[in-house]
């Protein structure tokens, strides 16, 4: 086929989108060999396969009309129905069927969101650092995005405040925020409660929605959950997107978002034009396997099992990394977030790793504004404990070589 030069033809849209800097790292991490802690993806260990055929095989047998048919935008009613009990009675989000649509994966949703709420040049706030298929969608509808530094306690809110307020002045249109608030991608903190409870004050306070992205918040080891920010919002400024990829299987792209009626509505017309519905089957498995009582056995199964990683993955970096590195303990989901030293940059390093086939994601393309040169994000969830352990203890000799 010829090549074509038709730039001016495209859309806004398309030029405002940008491509994600993971899946370059992607490309890499399939190399033979290459000992990667750099995927964020759940571990094929825990996919409930064999589950996965039972289900298939019954449905296949006794369902095969419904489950091969369209389905309706929205989702699978009964399925819309099971999952607002799980919202009324594991989060304590009050919902009915009206507050949810079915969305092929959390992504889905975020995208949906960001059609139906986002003009171009609307500013939607955004942590320093966070997970880039967020701030992707955000900048794929043309808005404009403003860092909000992120440590332990998650989102800085009083400094969201300050921003707000200097923005306002400025007359610049503020969209809303994105939250990540359990186990961020990519540093692992969580969103304290005051927090919580302070961003849903200033959503109200200068007229905003937040985009509350959960698809790690049921993978907690230790502590106790803390309220999903939906919960305590009184005014319906919260969109929450939720997902099963990291609980189930991310293949079958099942995710659900809840929201203000009229909002959801708006998400169905959107998704109409894009894929019609979520797949049948996948939904139609995924009903089955919550209902049976298996999802939520699987997900005392999957929080040992990443755990356990989590564990083996701070045992090494205790053993291999250097006194002037830093790093966190997240108390649930799949990261890990590595301070260096100022004298090291992540992405320099990350090239020498790649030569010792070692692959990490560089910290740069979380931070908005281009800072986090001396960080970078360690994934635990995919490879097994002789991976983890080689690939830090590389990783430690070549940190240690650049500090001599
Ligand atoms: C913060 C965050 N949001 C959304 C997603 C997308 O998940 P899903 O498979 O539900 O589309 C990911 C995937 O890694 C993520 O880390």
């Amino acid at each position: 086929m010829s090549t074509s030069n038709l730039q001016h033809l495209y859309s806004k849209s398309a030029c405002c989108a940008v491509p994600s800097a993971i899946r370059e790292i992607n490309k890499l991490v399939d190399l033979p060999g290459m000992k990667s802690l750099a995927g964020g993806w759940p571990d094929p260990a825990v996919f409930p396969g064999q589950e996965i055929i039972r289900i298939t095989n019954k449905l296949l047998k006794n369902k095969a009309g419904k489950a091969l048919q369209y389905g309706a935008t929205e989702g699978v009613t009964e399925l819309r129905q099971e999952l607002a009990h799980l919202a009324a009675d594991r989060y304590g989000i009050a919902c009915d069927l009206d507050h949810i649509v079915i969305t092929a994966g959390s992504a889905q949703g975020m995208d949906l969101a960001c059609r139906v709420l986002i003009n171009p040049d609307d500013v939607v706030f955004v942590g320093l650092p966070t997970y880039f298929g967020g701030t992707g969608a955000v900048m794929a509808a043309c808005g404009q995005l403003q860092g909000v530094a992120v440590d332990d306690n998650g989102l800085n809110t009083r400094q969201l405040e300050d921003q707000l307020q200097r923005l306002k002045k400025n007359g610049q249109q503020v969209k809303g925020v994105y939250v990540i608030p359990n186990f961020q991608n990519p540093t692992g903190t969580t969103l304290s409660l005051e927090r919580r409870q302070h961003l849903v004050e200033l959503a109200e306070h200068y007229d905003l929605v937040i985009f509350e992205d959960d698809p790690y918040g049921d993978l907690r080891f230790e502590g106790d959950h803390l309220p999903p920010v939906i919960s305590l919002d009184a005014h319906g400024r919260v969109v929450h997107m939720r997902s099963m990829s990291k609980t189930f299987a991310p293949g079958l792209r099942v995710a659900w978002t809840i929201g203000p009626p009229e909002m959801i509505r708006k998400m169905v017309v959107a998704k109409q034009f894009i894929d019609v519905a979520t797949n049948s089957l996948a939904q139609y498995i995924l009903l089955e396997f919550i209902r049976s009582g298996q999802w939520a056995k699987r997900v005392q199964l999957n929080n040992q099992h990443y755990k356990r990683k989590r564990d083996f993955m701070l045992v090494q970096l205790a053993a291999h990394f250097p006194e002037q590195v830093q790093w966190n303990q997240p108390d649930g989901g799949f990261f890990i977030f590595i301070q260096l030293p100022q004298t090291i940059d992540a992405a320099n390093l990350l090239a020498e790793a790649i030569e010792h086939n070692v692959a990490f994601v560089a910290g740069e393309p979380f931070f908005i504004d281009g800072s986090g040169a001396h960080t970078f994000r360690l994934s635990y969830s995919q490879s097994g404990e002789t991976v983890i352990a080689a690939a830090v203890a590389e990783l430690g000799k070549l940190i240690k070589k650049r500090l001599k």
